[in-house]
């Protein structure tokens, strides 16, 4: 808790103790901003009136740290400033309380907030669970080594080119990394495999787009995320997996990661063939857009970008 005067961190640390928070106080909102970020609380209480630094910049400040911005935050205020609770809600605040405190009061908002921070917990270190899943996908297999990396950079350059919004790009600098999660589920002996797939492990190789999709499940945060999961494999003329869409049925974020990755497979090396030059790479390109598989506009924005040297080969 944040407040300049003595008596008042003296007065809050006595009425949220009996509840058995360990209550921390900085007696000014540079101060807070030092030890939240050093050792992030559950929740913040802050005075909005303080010299300096005062409550509604420190909470700007923590809002606008991505590594801080999920701590719910509550402003103090005294009970007839409806301007401080304006500039607080413009500045992020999650909630508001007005002195002097109802203890009740004080204590059910403490509660509720600090039950809200444990569910965004779980959804934080559900999505590094993924992700780091991911990562380890990637290390199984060393000749895909920095496809993930490729892929993301790709795909948020086309993004770009087609003019989508920060949220599309976002998304697809997941989905580079996220696309293939799903091969967590198939085992090394048909995903590292030298030579031909048999028609039964191919099937089986499929299924990563499904698995993954599940693996992302109903976190809010993967949400645009999940349909590159699982359409990266659509083609343009249906003959792709697993739902064998068509045409633009196929999530279009589906199809930037689809053509990128397919770019990314013909121009590095994998266990059954070598890598091909860019040049190499961008005929072949063409010519499955032109067999009907690739969305033909998207394959020459990207082959445009790739023939501008926006990209180094790996
Ligand atoms: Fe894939």
């Amino acid at each position: 808790m944040v407040d300049d005067l003595a008596e008042n961190r003296r007065l809050l640390v006595a009425l949220l103790a009996p509840g058995g928070y360990d209550v921390q106080t900085a007696a000014n909102g540079a101060d807070a901003l030092a030890s939240i970020r050093a050792n992030p609380p559950d929740l913040i209480l802050m005075d909005v009136m303080m010299p300096e630094v005062d409550g509604i910049a420190a909470c700007r400040a923590i809002k606008l740290d991505p590594a801080t911005r999920l701590i719910p935050l509550v402003l103090v205020t005294s009970l007839d400033s409806s301007e401080s609770r304006l500039a607080g809600i413009d500045a992020g605040a999650d909630d508001f309380i007005s002195k002097p405190f109802d203890i009740y009061e004080l204590q059910a908002r403490v509660r509720s907030l600090l039950r809200l921070k444990l569910y965004t917990d779980e959804l934080d270190s559900a999505e590094a669970i993924i992700l780091s899943l991911a990562q380890t996908i990637e290390a199984r297999d060393h000749t895909t080594h920095g496809h993930c990396q490729r892929l993301s950079g790709y795909g948020v350059a086309l993004g770009r080119a087609l003019g989508l919004d920060p949220d599309d790009l976002a998304a697809l600098a997941r989905g580079g990394v996220l696309h293939d999660v799903g091969k967590i589920g198939i085992p090394d002996a048909v995903l590292l495999k030298h030579g031909r797939l048999t028609q039964a492990e191919f099937e089986l190789v499929k299924q990563h787009t499904v698995i993954g999709d599940r693996l992302c499940g109903e976190l809010r945060s993967l949400r645009k995320v999940r349909p590159i999961v699982r359409s990266h494999h659509e083609r343009y003329d249906g003959s792709g997996y697993p739902d064998g869409l068509r045409g633009d049925a196929i999530p279009l974020l589906a199809q930037v990661i689809g053509v990128v990755d397919v770019f990314d497979a013909l121009t590095t090396e994998r266990p059954y063939k070598p890598a091909m030059p860019f040049a190499a790479g961008a005929v072949e390109l063409r010519r499955q857009a032109a067999r009907g598989g690739l969305r033909p506009d998207l394959v020459e924005l990207f082959l445009a970008l790739v023939e501008r040297g926006e990209f180094t080969a790996p």
